[in-house]
């Protein structure tokens, strides 16, 4: 090729930038010619744990139950969460999974101990939900299971025998068990957690003593056949820096024995302003929404902190960061059990989902899944159950609407965003994050987190030739619009047609707080 033939590649190449420089408005290019990584499907994990309504009643109806059911499990549930692409569950809890003992969960159910749930409103659990009744759901929605096991008050044995019940099939009393109650083929169980908080429900252990106990554990969990489990270790708080140093450090070892043993490290972070006093989740001020989607936006920093510690130990991040419980936490509803975490759900909900998922795709380098508490009537679900009836939050549309960011390409993105100013703060107007699925399709989502103003962004995309854009938004009439039972949706999923394309140039004009996601090919 010419020196002239290589010029003009160069300048139509560069033209979208160009093109972009000349406008005030907010900017975004997106570098289609420079996938990085891979955003894994397993960012879209869900958490069920056993706390008030998200097992019984919202999962689980019971074989004799006049709601519709496979084996006891709702069909409403599973294939409302099939059709998100549901890709892995986290149980039994969360605090729960430290006073769970799982083998009062096999069995004829007739048979199974009842035992007072002391984390969640001192309710009896009656067990008629356990391990072959969770791995039916998974496999029902074609979901990993990820199964914590209890370090808090259980022993080694315990969990070495539960991961043996699950996925041996040796000769061995564990795998008859499992075959005496059902179940021939052992399953296969990727990912382990090894303890839950194990600063404060899991146990009140310091970072040194789980350090210590975490690999004890992780050395007897063994791998059996041709599965492979995926352990994760149990983090500090969110900001406690010196556990993720603590752990690092016992991970790297002079000896390296927990090198081989240990996959993934975890991050909770609950989008709370006050713990003391939460709010409603459907009553609220525009100061309040301005406070939520500030603290959310720490997800952040705290991912960037505590990568920068695993790097340091870890530079070719072998250790996944999974951030297994986030989301948003308010006040109960009225009139509901304080210890059953109920909670509806907004747009105001939906926008933290969409800012949250386009940090851990931009994180993807690190983070290897996320589990969102909690799947079902639990904090910020994706599902409200009331007996036979249904409701799908704004939450679920939005898993439904970036979906399509499962197992894409992660494209990096430069946004020049305008604040969303409220009183003396301000944060970014806008939340971007784009990929490139395995057919070849772009997406870029981005949300408008302003409440009361629209947003136009110019958008060029570099390195590629596009000539057709469609896309779909998620918008209400208000900022605390939710679905609720009875009534038809509020805030779903609607055809957006505020995107044009000119000379490879995106122009779109982002109603206020509303999510797009576009598709570019
Ligand atoms: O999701 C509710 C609780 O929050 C979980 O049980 C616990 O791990 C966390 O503190």
């Amino acid at each position: 090729m010419t020196r002239k033939g290589i010029l003009i590649i160069f300048a139509l190449l560069c033209l979208p930038s160009v093109l972009l420089a000349q406008s005030a408005m907010n900017t975004l290019v997106v570098h289609a010619d420079a996938p990085k990584g891979t955003i894994s499907k397993y960012i879209y994990g869900q958490f069920a744990e056993h706390l008030g309504r998200g097992i019984y009643g919202g999962v689980w109806a019971g074989e004799n139950s006049s709601i519709p059911n496979t084996r006891g499990i709702r069909n409403d549930v599973v294939a409302a969460l099939k059709s998100i692409k549901v890709s892995a569950i986290r149980w039994p809890g969360g605090c729960f999974a430290d006073e769970y003992h799982w083998k009062d969960g096999i069995g004829p159910r007739a048979d199974r101990p009842k035992i007072i749930n002391t984390n969640w409103g001192g309710v009896t659990e009656d067990n008629s939900f356990g391990t072959h009744e969770f791995m039916d759901l998974c496999e029902q929605i074609g979901c990993e299971p990820v199964i914590c096991g209890n370090i808090g008050s259980g022993t080694v044995k315990e969990m070495s025998a539960w991961v043996q019940y699950l996925t041996s099939d040796g000769d061995n009393p564990m795998t008859q068990l499992r075959k005496k109650n059902g179940r021939e083929k052992p399953w296969k169980v990727k990912f382990w957690g090894v303890g839950n908080e194990t600063w404060g429900c899991g146990g009140i252990m310091s970072a040194d003593f789980y350090a210590n106990e975490l690999a004890r554990y992780s050395f007897f969990l063994k791998n059996y056949g041709g599965n492979a489990l995926y352990k994760i270790s149990s983090g500090g708080l969110p900001e406690d820096y010196n556990w993720t140093e603590t752990i690092m450090k016992k991970w790297k070892g002079a000896d390296g024995w927990l090198q081989g043993f240990l996959s993934g490290y975890s991050l909770h972070f609950y989008t709370v302003n006050d713990w003391s006093k939460k709010g409603s989740a459907t009553h609220f001020s525009e100061s309040d929404w301005f406070a939520t989607l500030s603290k959310t936006l720490q997800m952040e920093e705290l991912i960037t902190k505590h990568s920068a510690i695993m790097d340091k130990y870890d530079p070719q991040k072998r250790i996944g960061l999974i951030v297994d419980e986030w989301g948003t936490w308010y006040d109960v509803e009225p009139g509901t059990n304080p210890g059953f975490l109920y909670q509806q759900n907004s747009l105001r909900d939906a926008m933290v989902a969409a800012v949250n998922l386009n940090i851990f795709h931009k994180h993807c380098d690190r983070v290897k899944m996320a589990n969102i508490a909690q799947m079902v009537n639990v904090l910020q679900a994706m599902i409200l159950t009331r007996e036979s009836e249904i409701v799908l939050t704004p939450t679920y549309y939005v898993f439904k609407m970036y979906s399509v960011h499962q197992d894409a390409a992660l494209l990096p993105v430069d946004l020049q965003s305008e604040s969303y100013t409220n009183g003396t703060d301000s944060i970014p107007a806008l939340s971007v994050s784009a990929s490139r699925d395995k057919e070849g399709r772009i997406h870029v989502s981005i949300a408008n987190l302003d409440p009361t103003k629209a947003q136009n962004l110019r958008c060029a995309l570099e390195g590629t030739t596009v000539s057709r854009v469609s896309g779909e938004i998620i918008t209400a009439a208000t900022m605390n619009a939710y679905n609720d039972f009875g009534k038809p949706e509020a805030v779903n999923m609607q055809p957006f047609t505020g995107a044009q394309l000119r000379d490879g140039i995106l122009t779109v004009t982002l109603p206020a707080r509303s999510i797009v996601t576009l598709e570019v090919n």
